[in-house]
């Protein structure tokens, strides 16, 4: 338990950063926990990223989460990088010890586990081939994870097909990269298809893909939550598919944060998961 004359600290360093629903999260929590603390967005533009991360020790930060764009980049700044955030390639977390040095994790992975288990009763990451469209930071953790669930097929699907294959030599044998051309004819016989581009983030266009061949009984899941459902995911609604998007995810890996700043690992709650949805 933090010491009760503690003010805690903690917030998250991305640019732009201002849309992020984490400092809601963060500070329903001080409130539930009757922890005086606060957890504050921070817009940090890249070339500030290194003296801010610094900054964090003087100020009396327990620690940050890093986000868009700078989770490859924190990665070489801190001082210790965890073999999980080392394997996926990005921290979305930064823990400050307290000798002032500053170590790295990421809990994207975990988020998105979490999330499927909670969201899907049942759900097996085994229980057929999964399509993962998108190889960027979001996609190494999606495809972590799901690997590391016992996913036996990862049909991973990306724009540019040399970021997929380097996640395929890295992460080996259930990893299939595929070119974008073939992202349609690769849903045939999927269980489950993932999106972690950005497509369909409010502003930006929908992702270009027909569900046509995609089973009745496959789940629909998108790492973006807002909005909450995205055209991909209204599509899939729409044919007769589960869907599930990204804000489980998000208030997921709040949780081990948490637990890394201030030993305590605090409930996804319904009153919470409501609260977000409100504001999106
Ligand atoms: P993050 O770390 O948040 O995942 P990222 O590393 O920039 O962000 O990855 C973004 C993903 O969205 C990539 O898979 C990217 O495809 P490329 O590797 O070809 O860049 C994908 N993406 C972004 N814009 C896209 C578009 N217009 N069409 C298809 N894919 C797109």
């Amino acid at each position: 338990m933090p010491h009760p004359d503690r003010f805690l600290l903690a917030g998250v360093m991305g640019w732009p950063v201002m849309h992020s629903r984490s400092p809601m999260m963060h500070n329903y929590w001080f409130k539930q926990h009757g922890l005086a603390g606060t957890y504050v967005p921070l817009a940090i533009p890249p070339e500030r990223l290194a003296g801010a991360l610094r900054g964090l020790h003087p100020l009396g930060f327990a620690g940050c989460n890093v986000t868009i764009p700078h989770k490859q980049q924190a990665m070489k700044i801190v001082d210790e990088v965890d073999t999980l955030a080392t394997a996926i390639g990005a921290i979305s977390c930064v823990v400050v010890r307290s000798d002032g040095s500053l170590a790295g994790t990421n809990n994207d992975c975990y988020g998105f586990i979490q999330s499927v288990k909670a969201e899907q009763p049942g759900w097996r990451a085994d229980a057929g081939p999964i399509v993962v469209i998108g190889a960027g930071g979001g996609s190494r953790a999606v495809c972590y994870g799901l690997a590391r669930e016992g996913a036996k097929e990862i049909r991973l699907v990306n724009r540019t097909l040399v970021r997929a294959q380097e996640i395929a030599v890295q992460f080996g044998s259930p990893i299939k990269a595929l070119p974008w051309e073939q992202r349609h004819d690769a849903l045939e016989g999927a269980a489950m298809v993932v999106n972690t581009t950005s497509m369909g983030m409010v502003g930006q266009p929908a992702l270009d893909i027909r569900l046509d061949k995609l089973g009745k009984s496959a789940l629909a899941a998108d790492i973006v939550y807002i909005p909450l459902e995205t055209p991909f995911l209204a599509a899939a609604r729409k044919r007769g598919n589960r869907t599930m998007n990204g804000l489980g995810m998000l208030l997921n890996q709040g949780r081990p944060a948490w637990k890394a700043w201030f030993g305590i690992e605090p409930e996804v709650t319904p009153e919470l998961r409501a609260m977000v949805e409100k504001t999106i």
